[in-house]
């Protein structure tokens, strides 16, 4: 288990425990947080879960795998530096007390 932090573009927190074999997006959805629509329930093929890993977090969470990076790129025309899709972040005890920020420009429908 591991607590993972929440940031909204208003720069509100909240903050959850993770459950089992958990991923920061079922996490955040089990949790109603709000801007992580996870349209395609973790299946890698919506990228509506993106999320900024705060800057000191990011060595330890790693870079986005191929297919995430590209699926990135296609939706944003580049790859911000600590952007993942958070369907892809399997949480481990080493990620307790990661904080992850989400993004304004996730995707040009998805504003707000
Ligand atoms: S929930 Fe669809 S790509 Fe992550």
């Amino acid at each position: 288990m591991a607590r993972i932090t929440f940031v909204q573009p208003d720069g509100s927190r909240q903050s959850f425990e993770s459950g089992e074999d958990e991923t920061v997006m079922l996490v955040g959805v089990r949790h109603n947080v709000a801007h992580l629509p996870a349209d395609c329930g973790g299946q890698l093929a919506c990228a509506s879960c993106m999320v900024d890993v705060a800057e000191p977090w990011r060595e330890r969470v790693g870079p986005p795998g191929l297919d995430e990076g590209d699926m990135i790129e296609d939706a944003l025309g580049e790859r911000p530096p600590g952007r993942r899709l958070s369907c892809q972040i399997g949480i481990t005890e080493a990620l307790d007390g990661l904080e992850v920020l989400l993004p304004r420009d996730r995707r040009p429908d998805r504003q707000g």
